[in-house]
């Protein structure tokens, strides 16, 4: 029996050695140490021995069994190793390869500008409403004194959404300015009100250099008792030293919007050339930046607010233009053309 299991662990031994794959260790250890594995059935036959040789045997037999498991587990353990070296071998990364560099975004500077005016407003107690790009002809024109016929509707060339009703009228529209938000506004709130409302606007427009169909403005509205124009001449006039330069000079002159009254168009003196006359300013000296008034009486009787009672301000203006200016940019289209070339300079 002692030669039997001595044949035995120089075969299993020397095929475990052999064994170089998990299946093939799984099979060795079937082979041997499974259940019908050939040292399992000499550990039956020990019982078929004589009594006096049993003990040792039985001994040897255990000794090789435990020799078997921990030669196979060491085997097994070593395979695993070999395999993960490979992997790791396969995979390698090349540590010494150049990095690829991390291209950082950057806000468009239409978010910019819009972001700057916004937080110089707010600093001056204005909060910040935004409302819907597809308006009614209603909020658009009529509740702002231009009805269907009036000569101002010539001066916003309008898109249209909806096809005429059986009355003939176009209900739905792009919204051609922000000013519609301020009816939306009082309808909702009552005064005291300060509130600046920026947002895209549209343009039934043959594009060009100057001309977008699809820029953005920001409308501006104070209302409550007792606000004169001199209100509107001192909030403007901060508005355009914080964007323009503390020595900004303004001038206001008579304009007309119908839903303001007066109405006027405000003029900084030019930042290039400070009054002499360039070419940013066109020779004038001034520049326009936006178009304000007093609201009219009867856009505030519209929204139900007693015009004895309240006065109020409003101001809308271009803001691509603030940056066109600033920056001497000469083509209102390279805002929206999505050319990196041109937005990673902002
Ligand atoms: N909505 C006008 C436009 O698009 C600009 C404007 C002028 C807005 C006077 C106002 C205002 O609030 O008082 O041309």
């Amino acid at each position: 029996m002692l030669d039997i299991l001595e044949i035995l662990q120089q075969q299993a031994i020397s095929e475990l050695e052999n064994a170089n794959s998990r299946p093939e260790l799984d099979s060795w250890r079937i082979k041997y140490l499974g259940r019908k594995g050939l040292l399992t059935q000499k550990l039956r036959r020990i019982s078929e021995l004589p009594v006096e040789q049993r003990p040792q045997a039985g001994a040897a037999a255990n000794r090789l069994k435990a020799l078997l498991e921990e030669r196979h587990a060491a085997r097994h353990e070593a395979l695993i190793k070999d395999e993960l070296r490979k992997k790791l071998e396969e995979t390698r990364i090349d540590v010494t390869l150049p990095g690829r560099p991390v291209r950082l975004g950057r806000l468009h500077p239409t978010t910019q500008i819009l972001r700057h005016t916004s937080s110089i407003f707010a600093s001056m107690g204005f909060e910040v409403v935004e409302g819907p790009e597809v308006e009614t002809d209603y909020y658009n024109f009529e509740a702002l004194n231009i009805p269907r016929g009036h000569p101002a509707r010539d001066m916003w060339d309008t898109l249209w959404v909806d096809s005429a009703n059986e009355k003939g009228e176009y209900p739905m529209l792009m919204r051609t300015h922000t000013s519609p938000m301020q009816i939306r506004f009082m309808e909702r709130r009552q005064p005291p009100i300060r509130v600046i409302m920026p947002g895209k606007v549209y343009r039934y427009e043959a594009v060009d250099a100057t001309h977008e169909s699809m820029f953005y403005q920001i409308e501006g509205l104070a209302v409550d008792r007792g606000i004169t124009m001199a209100d509107l001449k001192g909030t403007l006039y901060e508005f355009a030293r914080r964007l323009f330069g503390q020595d900004r000079r303004v001038r206001f002159r008579c304009d007309y919007f119908p839903f303001v009254e007066p109405g006027v168009e405000m003029a900084i003196d030019c930042f290039i050339c400070k009054g002499e006359g360039c070419r940013v300013c066109k020779g004038e000296g001034w520049i326009e930046i936006l178009g304000a008034g007093m609201v009219h009486p009867d856009v505030l009787r519209r929204v139900n607010y007693d015009p004895e009672i309240y006065t109020g301000f409003a101001f809308g203006l271009g803001l691509e233009r603030i940056p066109m200016l600033k920056y001497g940019i000469d083509d209102i289209r390279l805002f929206y053309s999505n050319d990196l070339r041109f937005l990673e300079q902002f």
